[in-house]
């Protein structure tokens, strides 16, 4: 099917009037902060045209609309990532109809390893750059040039004014780089150590291909990694890891994380 963006606002506009400022993109074991938007109206992914079903668990496959902190948003309970079998165009299809919705700003989470010896799980990190290490790219293909140009900048693609705000209001947060991979599988400690090497700071499985696209619009990025398990790969110190870990570290840091989001979006 093609994939049409306007298409897909037509349907959500018969569902709501709302017209959001902001799309929250919720990543694994994240979904919570949906249950705080007000006056919410709850449509499913299904019932999108274009608009594939997230089948990763901890992903509910909702798009809610609504208030927070006092802003008219649009909250992604669940994302579609690469390793589920979408392809790209599938995975940016929500962002592209953000934009053709006219939100011009994008607040992305997920669930990342630790790469950096001096995180700890439960750590937040703000995404200051990436390492695109997927074996795809969204962008392929044919441009349109009304979205954006053949071949998009990615200097300063994670918005240093939404940084700054979220910093004002937690602090504590970590800051870094995101290697993004295809997986599913978790990676082995030579794979770690080589990610390392490169020059990351955490590891995971989604965000990239939406910061492209979200950057190819012209939108505002901004994006916080949940450190959920150390994935340092070094000899004596390299531990198991499961999607059920992942999962249960990522709720645990989502009562955190749904303040940070709040006191950001309060400040937009
Ligand atoms: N590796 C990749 N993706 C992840 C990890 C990890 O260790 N933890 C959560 N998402």
């Amino acid at each position: 099917m093609a994939l049409d963006p306007l298409a897909a606002v037509a349907a959500i506009r018969t569902r709501t009037a709302a017209n959001p400022s902001v799309a929250i993109v919720l990543g694994s074991g994240l979904g919570r902060l949906a249950d705080d938007v007000m006056h919410a109206t709850r449509i499913p992914y299904a019932g999108i045209p274009g608009w594939d079903r997230s089948t990763a668990p901890g992903h509910s496959g909702e798009l809610v609309v609504g208030t927070l902190s006092g802003k008219t948003v649009a909250v992604m309970k669940g994302r579609l990532h690469y390793y589920e079998g979408y392809d790209m165009p599938a995975v940016v299809f929500p962002i592209r109809v953000c934009k053709a919705w006219g939100i011009d700003t994008v607040i992305l989470t997920n669930a990342c390893g630790g790469l950096n010896p001096k995180f700890k799980p439960g750590d937040l990190m703000l995404l200051e750059d990436h390492i695109n290490f997927m074996p795809a790219n969204p962008l392929r293909g044919p441009n349109d040039e009304r979205l954006g140009p053949r071949f998009p900048d990615m200097v300063g693609t994670y918005t240093e004014e939404l940084r700054a705000t979220a910093k004002s209001v937690d602090p504590d947060l970590r800051e870094g780089i995101y290697v993004a991979v295809s997986g599913p599988n978790f990676e082995t400690p030579a794979e770690l150590r080589m990610l390392r090497g490169l020059g990351a700071d955490a590891v995971g499985m989604s965000t990239v291909p939406e910061v492209i696209a979200a950057r190819h619009l012209g939108m505002r990025v901004l994006a916080i990694a949940t450190v959920t398990d150390m994935a340092t790969g070094i000899p004596g110190q390299i531990e198991h890891v499961s999607g059920e870990q992942v999962i249960e570290v990522a709720e645990r840091a989502g009562a955190r994380l749904g303040a940070l989001i709040k006191g950001v979006v309060a400040k937009l």
